[in-house]
């Protein structure tokens, strides 16, 4: 099958530029760089501001009727109860969220996160209206084995095989190679392209054309900064980007998005 052009694949498509905080910023320091970001950041992109639970209501009253959007960096895969701990999707649609990442690799390798439990949390997510962000990479170790494309497919797969996408709803896969993460050196554009193909084909394995040309977006992840961001965005099959340190700085931040 050909794949998918982003001249005749994702014509109206904005560029999507998610700033992920980790745990890296308190309440202050968040609402600060979120004053920062609504005053600097104008134009048509989708831009994604991902704070840390604690700081999501003060970030969300900062960004509310501002065309920055709000995300979390996880839910839970029940939507309410005895789970002591844990998020709801719908608490998080509730006070302004529209997106959430899932499945991001720290929680997989810190937390224990399986594909089971990223599928559990996507289909949630996709309950309450929220846009899923699905992080899929390989590990060094996998790349060395040479098992890079078949650990995409199985994450793609098992977070989405069986979730029920409708009309106006938008799934976002984020390719974040996981020995690139918080290195400083991206993958090359290249690189990135061929493993946003090999996402893109598993995506139409599963859904009908249709659906996967006009509601999913795949994003590139990983030391992305703003010398680097337009190779990764002006590439055929990417949608946007995925940031973490080089999020943290409004300058920097700001110039990613205008480079983007
Ligand atoms: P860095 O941009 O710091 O490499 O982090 C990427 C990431 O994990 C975003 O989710």
């Amino acid at each position: 099958m050909d794949l998918p052009l982003k001249k005749t694949f994702m014509p109206e498509k904005k560029p999507i530029i998610i700033a992920n905080w980790k745990m890296k910023l308190g309440i202050g320091e968040s609402k600060k760089l979120a004053l920062e970001l609504k005053h600097g950041i104008f134009g048509k992109k989708e831009v994604v501001i991902c704070p840390a639970f604690v700081s999501l209501v003060e970030v969300a009253q900062i960004l509310k009727n501002n065309h920055l959007k709000l995300g979390a960096q996880d839910c839970f895969w029940e939507v309410e109860g005895a789970f002591t701990g844990e998020v709801s999707a719908r608490h998080l649609a509730e006070i302004g969220c529209q997106y959430v990442i899932l499945g991001h690799s720290e929680r997989r390798q810190h937390l224990g996160e399986t594909d089971e439990m990223v599928h559990q949390k996507v289909r949630m997510a996709l309950s309450v209206g929220l846009t899923p962000i699905i992080c899929v990479g390989e590990t060094f170790e996998q790349r060395q084995e040479g098992a890079k494309d078949y650990i995409l497919i199985q994450q793609t797969t098992k977070a989405l095989q069986g979730a029920v996408v409708k009309q106006n709803q938008k799934v976002i896969i984020a390719y974040e190679p996981v020995w690139v993460i918080g290195s400083g050196q991206a993958v090359s554009p290249a690189e990135a392209s061929g493993a946003h193909q090999v996402i893109w084909q598993t995506l139409f394995d599963f859904f009908p054309s249709e659906l996967v040309k006009n509601n999913f977006s795949v994003i590139y992840g990983g030391s992305v900064d703003s010398e680097n961001v337009s190779k990764f965005t002006g590439l055929d099959n990417c949608a946007g980007v995925l940031v973490g340190s080089a999020s943290l700085v409004a300058k920097e931040f700001i110039e990613i998005v205008k480079n983007s």
